[in-house]
């Protein structure tokens, strides 16, 4: 039976997924809730769906025969309310919806679930007591995810997403033209994973993730973000970025650094053989480079 994937979250991360999973021989299902988005994603052969996870009637004919749903959707800023509608209550929606004879439910979360603020290494073992708005709800989401697997079978796979870099950044453009300040601890821990090795990971995450499993989604090297933005400036041969970051009073600094950490993705890598193709950001910098820090167009 041809595997048909439904894509929750069809945008610049979904539509590359897609892309990858018509050439694993899927076929490719995305939901939006614009006609506009709904052609564009014909032009890429990806069946558009009309949905939207905060209306729930919308979603079961959305979702209706999938083998694979990927949740990659959700937002960064915006009032509380209407995030926690998309990212828990719409995640929530979801599950009601997805169909039987599911084989995998991929959901896209974040590091942010971390709470640690000392550099320390964590895993998914880890204790998730995250202080930012969206480490609380996509943990809020965790929770229903993983309630929905052990009550009624839901074949969940949690990734926790890294920081996604990636050619055309909007960042990259702005340390290019001398835009670009620092305004966060530049010795704060980052957790990067290239475009290609997230995308990858959701692929294997999907066949070979284990239900009801958590997975760090990271590359093998955390850095400090300085570090990661003067690699960039030297990719570019452009001056470094300016740091407009002030060290806090002593014994302030947990309560400026949200959170600092190090993320490990051993479990990703020794239970689904994953391992990333660009282990150090210096790897994806020097590809992204290679493309002239521009993205690649959708075919
Ligand atoms: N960790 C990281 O560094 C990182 C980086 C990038 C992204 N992310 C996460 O990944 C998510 C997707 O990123 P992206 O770059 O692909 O974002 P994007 O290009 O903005 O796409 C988001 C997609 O979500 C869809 N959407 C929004 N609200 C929806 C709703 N209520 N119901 C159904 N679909 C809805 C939109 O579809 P329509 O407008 O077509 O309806 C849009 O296509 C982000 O929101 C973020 O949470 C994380």
């Amino acid at each position: 039976m041809r595997r048909t994937a439904v894509l929750v979250g069809a945008g610049y991360l979904g539509r590359r997924l897609g892309r990858r999973l018509l050439g694993e021989g899927y076929a490719v299902r995305g939901m939006t809730r614009s006609p506009e988005h709904a052609r564009e994603l014909m032009a890429l052969g990806v069946v558009p769906l009309l949905g939207d996870v905060t209306c729930p009637e919308t979603l079961p004919p959305a979702l209706e025969g999938a083998t694979h749903v990927f949740h990659l959707l959700g937002a960064m800023r915006g009032e509380e309310a209407a995030l926690r509608l998309l990212h828990v209550e719409g995640t929530g929606h979801v599950l009601a919806a997805l169909p039987p004879g599911l084989s995998r439910y991929v959901y896209v979360s974040s590091t942010a679930v971390y709470g640690q603020t000392e550099g320390e290494w964590v895993d998914e073992t880890a204790v998730c007591e995250p202080t930012s708005l969206i480490g609380r709800l996509r943990c809020e989401a965790e929770a229903l995810i993983l309630k929905a697997h052990r009550e009624r079978e839901v074949p969940a796979v949690i990734l926790r997403s890294g920081s996604i870099y990636r050619p055309g950044s909007p960042v990259n453009a702005q340390i290019r033209e001398g835009r670009y300040r620092v305004s966060t601890d530049p010795s704060k821990w980052m957790n990067h994973i290239y475009i290609e090795d997230f995308l990858g990971g959701l692929l294997v995450a999907a066949e070979r993730g284990r239900a009801g499993e958590i997975y760090n989604l990271v590359d093998d090297e955390p850095h400090p973000g300085g570090t990661y933005f003067v690699a960039l400036a030297e990719a570019m041969g452009v001056p470094a970025p300016p740091v407009t970051f002030t060290p806090p009073e002593e014994g302030c600094g947990a309560l400026v650094r949200e959170s600092n950490k190090r993320c490990a993705n051993r479990k990703l890598k020794t239970q689904c053989g994953w391992s990333p193709a660009f282990p150090t950001c210096r790897d994806g910098i020097r590809h992204a480079a290679a493309r002239g820090f521009t993205e690649a167009p959708l075919p």
